[in-house]
């Protein structure tokens, strides 16, 4: 009798113990279930000695009876609760774990957003090597042997240790490599494996030899443009680069293009758009003169068609290329492109 009262006591905590009904239920399979406690205990019963049996028979069934019954209340109670929602240890109504999201670097969006206006124009987005002959980044694209762009200031020489000393000297310009100093290498590579009508561009990292400052940094990014085809004149260069400028700033933005020099185009030009800060009214941004130079750019100069195999009298095209950190910055009005390479989170995570 005292081991069946504590039994019952045992069961009952469980009942009111438990906080959910699929708690409940799985305690009243083990305690009422055919296979459960209450089972075995009238199994108890039946092979007690007889005088025992109908007493203890007895007390069994009324503790099954309240039991039962307290099941019951149970189960309606935590019904009503888990109804109201507050049935469980879920609380929907706690600010939940928010997780850290990254999201792209400005200058990975910026260049993003170029080569999706681009290719709208019919530009094929194509990529070169980052470490580059010095026959493609200079000889074939037109660079006299003396130009100042070669110089180490410029130009990071790659060291080449398979080169034994005396050898050092007479490396070949292919064989001889640097880190590109510009993206215009890709045009010379493309046209010798293509044929013409020619529209791709190239976005890409450069790399300069230069002490770092607001304005310049040791590596950034450039967008190469090229288009070759019959009769390509000045006109369809501006009228792309116009189409281009208005669509990227989002407004009717003046374009000019003044006389300029590059050794792998003639005639050159730098690409200038009215000032989107001061609408052309003279400001910082633009050193009060209304326009910022965005790109250089000219017609494709026939020693690197020829150098790249392709007949200069046949075809003609235009090409350019722009900083995609210069366009960054004058976008979004950031003075310091050094920014973009330093990694803090309070900059980075402005853009998204
Ligand atoms: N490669 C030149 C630079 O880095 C830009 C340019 C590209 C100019 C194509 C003309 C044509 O400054």
């Amino acid at each position: 009798m005292e081991k069946l009262e504590k039994v019952k006591k045992e069961i009952l905590s469980c009942i009111e113990g438990s906080d959910s009904i699929d708690e409940l239920r799985v305690i009243k399979k083990d305690y009422l279930g055919k296979k459960g406690k209450i089972s075995e205990l009238f199994k108890l019963v039946a092979k007690a000695p007889e005088e025992e049996r109908s007493e203890l028979g007895k007390k069994v069934n009324e503790i099954r009876d309240i039991l039962e019954e307290r099941v019951k209340k149970k189960e309606n109670a935590l019904k009503i609760l888990e109804e109201e929602g507050k049935g469980s240890s879920f609380d929907p109504t706690l600010p939940g774990e928010v997780p850290v999201l990254g999201n792209r670097h400005p200058l990975s969006r910026v260049s993003g957003d170029l080569i999706r206006i681009f290719e709208k124009m019919g530009f094929s987005a194509i990529e070169g090597p980052d470490m580059e002959s010095v026959w493609y980044n200079f000889d074939a694209l037109n660079f006299p042997e003396e130009h100042p762009a070669r110089e180490m200031q410029d130009t990071l020489f790659v060291k080449q240790s398979s080169f034994s000393g005396s050898e050092k000297h007479n490396i070949s310009s292919k064989e001889r490599k640097v880190m590109r100093t510009h993206t215009s290498p890709v045009q010379i590579r493309h046209m010798e494996e293509n044929e013409p009508p020619l529209r791709i561009i190239v976005p890409g990292r450069v790399y300069r030899n230069e002490t770092t400052d607001a304005t310049h940094e040791i590596n950034f990014y450039q967008l190469e443009g090229l288009m070759v085809d019959e009769g390509i004149s000045v006109a369809n260069f501006k009228a792309i680069i116009t189409d281009f400028i208005n669509q990227f700033f989002k407004g009717d933005v003046g374009v000019r293009l003044r006389p300029s020099f590059f050794p792998f185009t003639e005639p050159s030009f730098e690409v200038d758009m009215s000032c989107t800060v001061c609408s052309g009214k003279g400001c910082s941004v633009c050193s009060n003169t209304g326009w910022v130079e965005v790109l250089g750019a000219g017609m494709v100069h026939p020693n690197v068609m020829k150098n790249s195999g392709l007949d200069s009298e046949k075809w003609q095209g235009f090409a350019f290329g722009m900083g995609v950190d210069r366009l960054a910055m004058i976008k979004y009005g950031i003075d310091d492109v050094r920014l973009f390479y330093g990694g803090d989170l309070r900059f980075l995570k402005q853009f998204y």
